[in-house]
């Protein structure tokens, strides 16, 4: 799959809450050919500290020139990136890995847990703009309902009409995990697709539920990635039997049929 690299010029960083940020790029090769679930590896700074890029999932494009990022300041990388403002340019390679599969799905489930819920965004879009499969239902999980900002606002505007949320304090919809909301929305007659990305933990829930219903699941997972183009082979994780060479979740995910890994 081809990717780019492209010298960005931020067009807009907004802070969503004291942590996220939402930052659009003018990137034309990167959005026009992304696909949702694909990531780009950010360098958050011109110098060499830090050295490596970082790796975060596109959030959406916009028309055919923009893409955006939605990230949470959690260290030097996304800190330093939360510094820049709107004419300085962000060095780009992307769109990287491969995406969610919406071939000939009947019925979809997105399930995102904190900053996980940046990919599933650009998906829901997708999945509207292309009408099939016709039935999509989205559940979202955070600490608080702070911590989801504008996103609540956000999927409704696309026109997804069934979002229900759960928070571990009980602020904003079901009191407690997102995997619990799974039995409470999604009618067992649909053959349903599940499509997650968020803390570990929660994504072995899913998978777990899943697997019971006999519902196909694609996770998205998250490692530390050195370079991101399948070079350096610090991605590595095991295959679901343990058996052969390892995946790289650059190159062979970053989503995968949850059935292909180790839930360990
Ligand atoms: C494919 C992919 C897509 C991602 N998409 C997003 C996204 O859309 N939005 C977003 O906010 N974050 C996303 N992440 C996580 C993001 O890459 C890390 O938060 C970021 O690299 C941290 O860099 P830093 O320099 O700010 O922090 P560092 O100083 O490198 O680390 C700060 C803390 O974050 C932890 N950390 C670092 N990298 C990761 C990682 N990859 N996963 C989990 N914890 C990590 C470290 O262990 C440490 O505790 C994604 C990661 C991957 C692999
Ligand atoms: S991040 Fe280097 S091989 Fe995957």
């Amino acid at each position: 799959m081809n990717h780019y690299e492209e010298h960005a010029e931020i067009v807009r960083q907004e802070q969503l809450t004291p942590e996220i940020f939402r930052l659009t790029l003018k990137a034309p090769e990167i959005a026009s050919n992304a696909r949702p679930g694909q990531f780009v590896m950010v360098q958050t700074s011109p110098c060499y500290d830090p050295l490596l890029r970082r790796p975060l999932s596109i959030h959406q494009t916009i028309g055919s020139e923009q893409v955006q990022l939605l990230y949470k300041a959690v260290g030097k990388g996304t800190r330093r990136l939360a510094t820049m403002n709107p004419g300085q340019k962000v060095n780009l390679t992307g769109p990287l890995g491969h995406g969610f599969d919406l071939t000939g799905k009947q019925a979809i489930c997105l399930v995102g847990g904190g900053m996980g819920i940046a990919p599933l965004y650009f998906l829901a879009r997708e999945i509207l703009r292309t009408s099939t499969p016709p039935k999509c239902v989205v559940l979202l999980g955070a600490r608080t309902a702070d911590e989801f900002g504008p996103l609540p606002r956000d999927f409704m505007e696309i026109g997804v009409t069934e979002t229900y949320f759960a928070t571990d304090d009980g602020s904003l919809g079901h009191h407690g995990f997102v995997a619990e909301l799974l039995p409470q929305h999604l009618e067992p007659g649909h053959h349903w697709t599940v499509c997650t990305c968020g803390p570990h933990p929660m994504m072995k829930a899913v998978v777990s539920r899943c697997r019971k219903q006999g519902w196909e699941c694609q996770v998205s997972l998250e490692t530390m990635m050195a370079c991101g183009i399948s070079a350096c082979l610090g991605c590595a994780i095991p295959r679901a039997d343990l058996s052969g060479p390892y995946l790289h979740v650059c190159k062979d995910g970053p989503v995968f049929k949850a059935e292909e890994v180790a839930w360990l």
